[in-house]
């Protein structure tokens, strides 16, 4: 079985970082983004497909120098197709019922038991589901009493919005679908879902957790969350921490931390230091960056190499 995985947005909402790597090898907790998706695909998938476009090499050099354990195909579109278009684009490779993702999400969803309810209903498509307060940043899905969607919205007025059930950017679909996405730019969300429900679009609701790490309040999430369902435990990669005072679920592998406060909800990739009397909280410091004496960062990304000056107070940014 295939896995299509949507990679080739722009990633505006994690500029400046996106401007030097795409958001799908953005690191997570030590891996990149994508690789959680990829990783925990149930095993009958071996083929991953990655539509991508922005900073292509990238991602080309990424699959080329790291083994997924499955086959991968990159498959380029010259100009960003949407995402109804990616799909038409590498219809190719599509010959069976398969899975497609959004390439920024995070979640807890078990695909196995979605693929089960996909079977089910025999419809042309299943959408996973996922309950929120505010549903207006997201597409928007109503169902009946079946589970079929009988509304698809893609990021209503706020007020307009038929429930608080979201798309949660994972989808199976048949190859049928395929015949219904027209040439050209295409979004799967508008210029799709609306016009195939009469031929049976589910809902796959789930519990558990989902995150859009699409944006930096929501990368950071997806990071607390992660950091908070694998137990509880301080994953420390560095040999000396003495002085240090940790608060709450962190993730350090940096090989330099003087005497500072860090946590709750901090990953520290490898390569970074943070100096005497720092204060990290709720922040992702990546490789080769350096965080100065008396520095305090919160709710930020601190981009690879970058340099905090000694005293600075950097809050709800991206640097890079
Ligand atoms: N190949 C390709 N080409 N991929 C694209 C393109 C394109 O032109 N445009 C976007 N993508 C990829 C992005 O890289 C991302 O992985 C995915 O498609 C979704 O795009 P986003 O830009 O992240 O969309 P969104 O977060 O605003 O909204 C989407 O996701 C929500 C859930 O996270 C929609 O699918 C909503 O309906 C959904 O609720
Ligand atoms: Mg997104």
């Amino acid at each position: 079985m295939k896995a299509l995985i949507l990679a080739g947005g722009l990633g505006t909402r994690l500029r400046p970082l996106t401007f030097s790597m795409p958001k799908p090898v953005i690191p997570l907790l030590g891996r990149p983004l994508v690789r959680h998706l990829i990783d925990p695909l149930p095993e009958e998938v071996d083929t991953v497909i990655l539509a991508v476009s922005y900073m292509k090499d990238y991602l080309e050099r990424y699959f080329r120098e790291n083994d997924i354990g499955r086959e991968v195909v990159l498959v380029n579109e010259e100009e960003p197709l949407g995402t109804g278009g990616a799909i038409k684009n590498v219809a190719r490779w599509l010959d069976d019922t398969f899975f497609a993702f959004n390439g920024d999400i995070i979640s807890s969803l078990d695909l196995s038991a979605m693929l089960e309810s996909h079977r089910s209903h025999h419809g042309i498509g299943t959408i996973a589901l996922w309950s929120v307060d505010d549903p207006s940043a997201f597409g928007v899905v109503a169902t009946d009493g079946s589970g079929r969607v009988t509304t698809f919205q893609e990021k209503p007025a706020p007020g307009e919005e038929v429930s608080n059930r979201i798309n949660a950017g994972a989808y199976i679909f048949e190859p049928e679908l395929l015949d219904r996405i027209p040439d050209g730019v295409v979004s799967l969300e508008r210029d799709v879902f609306p016009n195939v429900l009469d031929r049976g679009l589910y809902g796959y609701a789930f519990q558990g957790y989902w995150v859009d790490a699409g944006t930096r309040e929501s990368f950071l999430r997806a990071q607390r969350t992660l950091l908070d369902v694998g137990g509880g435990r301080v994953a420390c990669a560095v040999r000396r921490l003495s002085g240090v005072r940790i608060s709450g679920n962190n993730m350090i592998e940096a090989a330099h931390v003087e005497p500072s406060a860090i946590g709750p909800n901090v990953y520290i990739e490898r390569g970074a230091q943070v100096h005497d009397g720092a204060t990290i909280s709720n922040s992702m410091v990546m490789a080769g960056a350096v965080i100065g004496r008396g520095a305090t960062i919160s709710n930020s990304i601190i981009g690879p190499g970058m340099v905090v000056e000694d005293g600075a107070v950097i809050a709800d940014v991206i640097l890079a």
